[in-house]
C-alpha cells in the first residue's frame, strides 16, 4: 500500500518537474521573441493611428504642416523639453493609445525614423514617464515647439 502511494507521489513529482521546465522554456522563448513582437506592435499601431498624417515612413506632409520625423526626432530627445514634447504633442497625447503603447511606439519611432540623431545616452521612454508627461497638457503647442527648435538651433542643430 505504502509502496503504491509512494510510487504514485513519485510519478506526480516526475510529471511536475518536466511541466515546470516546459513552461520555463516557453517563457524564455516568449521573452526572446518580445523584441521583434514589440517592434511589430509599435509599427502596426503607428500605421493605424499616426500614419494618416505622418506617412508610414514618418516623412510627414510639409504642405499640411505635419513635420517630418525622419532624421530629426532624435534631436528632440537631446533636451528635456523636447523629450517631453514628443509625448505631449496632441497627436501623441490625445490618441486613444495607452501609456505603455505610447512608450513602446515612441521608442520604436525614434529608432526607425531617426536612429542617427539619437543622443548616445538615450534612455527609452517608460510607461510611468509617459503617464506623468501626458497628465501635463501643453497649452501652446507651436510656442513650445518654437522654443525647443530655437534652443537646438543655438546648439547648431537644424530642425525643419
Ligand atoms: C491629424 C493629423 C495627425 C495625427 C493623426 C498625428 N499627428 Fe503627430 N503631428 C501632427 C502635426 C500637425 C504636428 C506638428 C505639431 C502640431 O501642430 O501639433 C505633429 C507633431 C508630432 C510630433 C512632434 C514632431 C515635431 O517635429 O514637432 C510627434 C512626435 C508626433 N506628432 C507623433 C504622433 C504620433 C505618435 C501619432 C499617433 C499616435 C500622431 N502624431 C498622430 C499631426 C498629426
Amino acid at each position: 500500500m505504502n509502496g503504491t502511494r509512494g510510487r504514485g507521489q513519485g510519478r506526480a513529482g516526475g510529471r511536475g518537474v518536466p511541466a515546470l521546465l516546459a513552461s520555463a522554456l516557453l517563457c524564455t522563448a516568449l521573452s526572446a521573441a518580445a523584441g521583434s513582437d514589440d517592434a511589430g506592435k509599435a509599427r502596426y499601431q503607428f500605421i493605424l493611428n499616426c500614419a494618416g498624417c505622418h506617412q508610414a515612413d514618418g516623412s510627414g506632409a510639409r504642405s499640411g504642416g505635419v513635420p517630418t520625423l525622419r532624421g530629426q526626432m532624435g534631436h528632440f530627445l537631446k533636451t528635456p523639453e523636447g523629450r517631453a514634447f514628443l509625448v505631449q504633442v496632441p497627436g501623441t497625447s490625445n490618441s486613444a493609445l495607452s501609456n505603455a503603447d505610447i512608450a513602446r511606439m515612441l521608442n520604436w519611432m525614434a529608432a526607425a525614423f531617426s536612429a542617427a540623431t539619437l543622443p548616445p545616452d538615450f534612455q527609452p521612454y517608460t510607461e510611468a514617464e509617459v503617464s506623468a508627461l501626458r497628465a501635463n497638457k501643453l497649452t501652446d503647442v507651436s510656442g513650445a515647439r518654437r522654443a525647443i527648435v530655437a534652443r537646438l538651433v543655438a546648439e547648431g542643430i537644424r530642425i525643419e
